[in-house]
């Protein structure tokens, strides 16, 4: 069983300035909901109730989102928002959410490696508090039933186009189904030629506790950060690992296009704004000279 989720939301949103600079690129809302809502949300809906939001410098707005606001209760009490003041209530309880800070941004695998206290020895779920994740099943819930079935670390994997395997962690390994493969290696941000695959890894990990060990052997990789791709590269000396295909779309919220493109399709979903945007986008475009 599943039970902690680990949430590294530590980066310094470099890809997102000028609206980074003092504000958390995961509080950057899609509409109205923070982008870690959607991710805290994920875990929850996965069965996962424990959380560790890894965090950094200025990422307090972080810690405020899933606290009480005694002020701003009291507030919409007053007005009688009934409705607003349950949802405020719900967000405060909705997982029991825990904060650690990573002293120095050093990558990815250092900051996995704050949580080691708080998982302890047993599996946990990451969940990049960057990336949110459409789909009918939640990723993470994905991740589970293949651990459940297999055993050892899951690595949450898509197809990306050959331009773009350089930005993404890539697997290689051996088919055991249509979605899962056991694997035989994983480079970090490979170039195209080196790559071993098109599979690359998509923000959402279980991990075993044996990770913290392999993270400790690792050296600086790319980018002079301590990758985690290099630590499951260890690890796969000493247990199996397997990557599991999602059924889903991920959305990088620290990419301003795709945050562009995010907000749209959200916003055509949602059942308030979908007809009234629809026929603002379509007028837009009609007039619009491209
Ligand atoms: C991180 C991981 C990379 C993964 C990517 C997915 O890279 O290191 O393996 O493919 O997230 O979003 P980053 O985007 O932080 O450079």
């Amino acid at each position: 069983m599943i039970r902690k989720a680990v949430i590294p939301a530590a980066g310094l949103g470099t890809r997102f300035l000028p609206a980074t600079k003092s504000m958390p690129k995961e509080m950057l809302p899609i509409i109205d909901i923070p982008t870690i809502q959607y991710v805290v949300q994920e875990a929850v809906d996965s069965g996962i109730e424990d959380i560790l939001i890894i965090s950094g410098k200025g990422k307090r707005a972080i810690e405020d989102h899933f606290d009480r606001n005694f002020e701003l209760e009291a507030r919409l009490e007053e007005k009688e928002d009934q409705a607003w003041y349950n949802e405020m209530r719900r967000l405060a309880d909705m997982a029991n959410v825990h904060f650690v800070r990573q002293k120095e941004a050093n990558g990815l695998g250092d900051a996995i490696y704050y949580a080691r206290h708080h998982v302890g020895n047993e599996p946990f779920a990451v969940l990049l508090g960057d990336t949110i994740m459409d789909s009918v099943i939640p990723v993470t819930q994905q991740l589970v039933d293949t651990y459940e079935q297999y055993g050892g670390s899951v690595i949450a994997v898509e197809q990306v186009p050959a331009d773009k395997v350089n930005r993404y962690g890539i697997v290689g390994g051996t088919s055991m189904s249509d979605t899962i493969k056991e694997l035989t290696t994983l480079v970090e941000k490979p170039a195209v030629e080196s790559a071993p695959s098109n599979l690359a890894i998509a923000g959402r990990y279980i991990l075993t506790p044996e990770i913290f060990q392999a993270i400790e052997q690792t050296p600086k990789g790319k980018n002079n950060e301590i990758q985690l791709t290099d630590s499951l590269l260890l690890l796969l000396k000493r247990e199996n690992i397997y990557s599991h295909l999602i059924e889903g779309k991920r959305h990088d919220i620290g990419n301003k296009l795709d945050f562009l493109k995010t907000t749209v399709e959200f916003a055509l979903k949602r059942k308030e704004f979908a007809a009234p945007f629809r026929k603002f986008l379509e007028e837009l475009l009609a007039t619009q000279e491209v």
